[in-house]
């Protein structure tokens, strides 16, 4: 399905669309920095978010990841210089960590994202790193609750108090749970950042 939305065009509208809530999310972690740090975007899409955060002189390296080959591609011919790769996750993993791990609206596409969350704390970051990851579907939108049907797509359904819970058990600490990018009719994307101690 995201390969057919990159060939139609739709990472752009992605792009467009999530760029409030993500600029919210990366201010939320600190960015831009005074201090060096690597960064990757787990389920980058055409690749704008690492672009954005490699924008930050602070940051020394960032690595895009995507399971479709289509958006990594488009993510290459904006960017030939950039890391991008393709990967299904959870089926792989990072040969070293980073310091900040991003993302947006990808979670919720896998079966058991509680276990994605356990994999980011224990092998894509840093210690001391931090994950922001931002979700439009969550239990309490309720304007989100018909997309699997209507896209005919897995996703997976938790509430706030949930997602909250899977932080913790994935071993995050000072967690905190943000609405950011709020406008008329959206009650915000959720945006989860926690700390690997
Ligand atoms: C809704 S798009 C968001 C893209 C980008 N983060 C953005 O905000 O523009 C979800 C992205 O997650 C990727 N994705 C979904 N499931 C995946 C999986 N199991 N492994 C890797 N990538 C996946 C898709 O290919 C797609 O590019």
């Amino acid at each position: 399905m995201f390969s057919e939305w990159a060939e139609k065009g739709k990472d752009k509208g992605m792009e467009s669309g999530h760029a409030a809530s993500v600029h919210a999310m990366l201010e939320l972690v600190g960015i831009p920095r005074s201090n060096d740090y690597t960064a990757v975007d787990v389920g980058c899409g055409n690749g704008w978010v690492c672009r954005l955060i490699g924008s930050d002189p602070k940051c020394t390296h960032v690595t895009g990841v995507d399971g479709s080959a289509t958006m990594i591609a488009k993510a290459k011919t904006i960017d030939n210089e950039g890391n991008y790769h393709v990967a299904k996750l959870p089926d792989w993993k990072p040969p070293t960590g980073f310091d900040l791990v991003h993302s947006m609206e990808f979670l919720y596409y896998l079966h058991d994202p509680k276990a994605m969350l356990r994999l980011l704390h224990d092998d894509w970051l840093n210690s001391g790193g931090m994950l922001v990851a931002g979700i439009d579907h969550y239990l309490e939108n309720e304007d989100s609750l018909s997309w699997p049907e209507a896209l005919n797509v897995h996703m997976t359904t938790l509430s706030k108090d949930e997602w909250k819970s899977a932080m913790n058990d994935a071993g995050f600490v000072d967690v905190e749970l943000h609405q950011v990018g709020k406008k008329d009719g959206f009650i915000g994307t959720l945006a989860m950042v926690g700390r690997k101690l």
